[in-house]
């Protein structure tokens, strides 16, 4: 390391002040300058968390249209979240390092760890959960995956960034106490676990400041207190005044725009500098710590990882990941799985049963080599001996087409917006419903040719999608209508719903006897949601994400503020996402950690056995679990600290540690857990193990 340091600090020397001023601002809309007569290479970046972006024209929104860009699309956070598979999460994170590299990238602008306070972000599939330990356990993993292949995460949007309304300007108000422990441990972990290269700056205010040139987060809490030694690079256009930036720590503005030197870090800030107003110190520290991890990345040598990119290695990896993923939400009368040999035809129904999802969202859009949708998936796992028929039954609002990228305006109207055209054009209307009735009418008719209905439906990226929020939580394109009257006809239809975020169940829920939730899965996620469906794969997965009943349930609409313009206040403090609905007692729809397998598991013989005393003890929690059905299958243990005698304020319980545990039919494991209690946590004194938060299955006094 030493001579690692050494080598940025000659290099340092040798620099002048244009040369640094260069390397710490886009010169490109995803990269920063070289320096050539020293062999500094620029720093390629790219985009983001479900696999490496298309290549851009290096200053404008203009996609160059290659053949040789497109990549293995991989699940999304959420999807990488309702694994609970720390191991996977960090086979993820090696596939998308290693397709950083293999398309000559150096950072990848991933993963997004932001917490999913409300059901309504529209990010939230970019995301992992809505608890701070599921976050910073998955993140890690994929982050210390994604940096073996020498290039650098960056982990991002650091911090409090859970809403896109207005998200350049919006202030998120909070208690330090909720800031530290609920949105900023996965950061924390991103540094302190996995050693994280590279952090990116939020859009959003955070006391007053822009985080992206906010001292108190990129130093004081990021450098100081936490030992941070990467690089800080701003989201693009979170930057608004170059002194602030230029004192904060962060140490690469980036933007949308193509006048790269009137980039506040750019002229300005030489000028600056020249006049003697900001010290140029305060810049080498910059260029330093990008020397440095271009050293950790081994940019100046010659034996650099070389990665590499849609290997038929990645693909397998991207299928075991999505079939993980899904989550098996209810299944009355095992109407699941559906057994192959005796359908003889099968009816799809709905728009996300053909619709592609890849290259939409965002900046996380994908241009994937492919992507299997679930009818594909469905005829793939079927074979050609069985009729497989599709309706689309309802229709998606016309798409209005873009003539730019998107990106390209975000920086106007206070964050810009993704969404598709919401005119209300009386005429459009009406002659829409006409078309919805239509293709309801003809996905009914339908239904009753066919042995088995499956509906695929849910959202999509018009509705979960960079730029703006969603403002109900009800399934758009009435679907609820069609499937309220498709399981009228057809009791036995199998519900899929696919998204990036929980979605009201209308009234059909109770008469749907088998629902199924699946996230953006990457290209084989059609494929893999077909052999959950089939029963070649017992599901495993669990929500990341509490599914309110209605959205007024939902913490940051009950006690707090959301999707406002100005400031927003985190009223609901701690108690986000089941810890609100713990507290209040509250049924909700489906419960953070839900998620039912063809298999049962038993879980008996809990024992505590004391580690460490004093005020900080170790406590060793174990158990037996069984497998006690007919199949092999995977259950996630799920352990939670608290106490019924905890402040208002408090959860009743929080998850502290989880294991998925791999059992054949019949099998038994003792599974164990070590927990650090500290005496300063008030009124807990329980510890609770569960196959998700509300199916508590053993209980101990600590
Ligand atoms: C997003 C970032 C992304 C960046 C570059 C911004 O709009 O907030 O997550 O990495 O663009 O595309």
């Amino acid at each position: 390391m030493d001579r690692e340091n050494d080598k940025a600090k000659s290099l340092l020397k040798q620099l002048t002040l244009e040369e640094k001023i260069g390397m710490i601002h886009g010169a490109e809309l995803f990269a920063t300058k070289g320096v050539e007569r020293l062999g500094i290479p620029p720093l390629k970046m790219s985009d983001g968390p479900m696999g490496v972006r298309k290549e851009y024209e290096p200053d404008s929104w203009k996609a160059l249209d290659l053949s040789d860009d497109y990549v293995t699309y991989l699940p999304c956070n959420s999807a990488i979240a309702a694994t609970w598979n720390r191991e996977l999460a960090y086979t993820i994170g090696k596939v998308l390092g290693e397709e950083t590299r293999g398309r000559g990238k150096d950072i990848i602008l991933a993963p997004g760890v932001n917490i999913k306070r409300s059901p309504l972000c529209g990010r939230n599939f970019e995301y992992y959960s809505e608890d701070p330990l599921l976050t910073a356990e998955m993140a890690a993993a994929e982050i210390k995956g994604i940096q073996e292949c020498d290039v650098a995460a960056c982990v991002k949007h650091f911090a409090a960034n859970s809403q896109e309304t207005e998200r350049l300007w919006m202030e998120s108000v909070m208690d330090d106490e909720v800031m530290e422990r609920i949105y900023l441990p996965a950061f924390y972990a991103a540094v302190k676990k996995a050693g994280v290269y590279a952090v990116m700056g939020a859009y959003n205010r955070w006391k007053g400041v822009h985080c992206c040139q906010n001292r108190e987060l990129l130093t004081h809490v990021l450098r100081e207190e936490w030992g941070f030694d990467g690089v800080v690079i701003s989201d693009w256009g979170g930057v608004h005044d170059t002194e602030l930036a230029a004192q904060s720590g962060l140490d690469i503005e980036m933007s949308v725009t193509d006048n790269f030197d009137s980039y506040y870090m750019a002229n300005p800030l030489k000028e600056a500098v020249e006049r003697g107003e900001i010290p140029e110190e305060l810049i080498d520290e910059k260029v330093l710590r990008i020397l440095k991890l271009m050293e950790r990345l081994h940019m100046f040598s010659d034996d650099r990882k070389q990665g590499c990119y849609n290997t038929p290695q990645h693909r397998q990896k991207a299928l075991e990941a999505a079939q993980e993923s899904v989550v098996l939400l209810k299944n009355e009368d095992k109407l699941l799985p559906l057994k192959p040999g005796k359908i003889t035809s099968l009816l799809v129904v709905g728009d996300n049963g053909e619709r592609l999802h890849a290259s939409g969202g965002g900046s996380a859009e994908i241009k994937a080599l492919y992507e299997i949708s679930p009818l594909m998936g469905i005829k793939m796992f079927l074979g050609g001996n069985v009729r497989v028929g599709y309706a689309r039954g309802y229709l998606v609002d016309e798409e209005t087409q873009q003539e730019e990228n998107w990106q390209e305006t975000s920086l106007e109207n206070g964050g810009g917006s993704m969404g598709a055209d919401q005119s209300s054009d009386a005429d459009r209307k009406a002659r829409m419903e006409l078309r919805r009735r239509e293709a309801r009418e003809e996905a009914l008719r339908m239904a009753l040719e066919y042995d088995q209905v499956i509906f695929v439906g849910g959202l999509n990226h018009q509705e979960d999608s960079e730029g703006h929020d969603r403002d109900c939580l009800t399934l758009p394109y009435g679907q609820d209508l069609l499937i309220q009257e498709l399981l009228k006809i057809r009791p036995d239809t199998v519900v899929v719903l696919m998204g990036g975020n929980p979605m009201e169940m209308g009234e059909w829920k109770d008469s749907a006897k088998g629902i199924v939730y699946t996230s953006y899965a990457g290209c084989e996620g059609g494929y893999a949601l077909a052999s959950v469906l089939f029963g070649a794969v017992n599901p495993s997965g669990k929500l990341p994400q509490t599914f309110p009943k209605k959205l007024s349930q939902s913490p940051d609409q009950a006690l707090g503020e959301f999707g406002l313009k100005d400031q927003v206040h985190y009223r609901e403090g701690l108690l986000v996402g089941y810890r609100y609905y713990d507290r209040k007692e509250l049924e909700p729809e489906f419960c953070f950690g839900h998620g039912l397998s063809y298999t049962s598991f038993a879980y008996d013989n809990l024992t505590l056995k004391p580690l460490k005393e004093g005020k900080q003890s170790l406590i060793e929690v174990s158990f037996r679990l069984s497998n006690t059905g007919d199949r092999d299958g995977a259950e996630v243990a799920q352990l939670y600290l608290g106490g019924p005698n905890r402040q208002e304020s408090e959860p009743v319980r929080e998850l502290i540690d989880f294991k998925k545990v791999f059992l054949k039919a019949g099998e038994s494991a003792v599974v164990t857990f070590e927990v650090p209690c500290s005496e300063e946590k008030a009124g807990v004194n329980l510890v609770y193990l569960g196959s998700s938060s509300r199916d508590i299955r053993l209980e101990a006094e600590l």
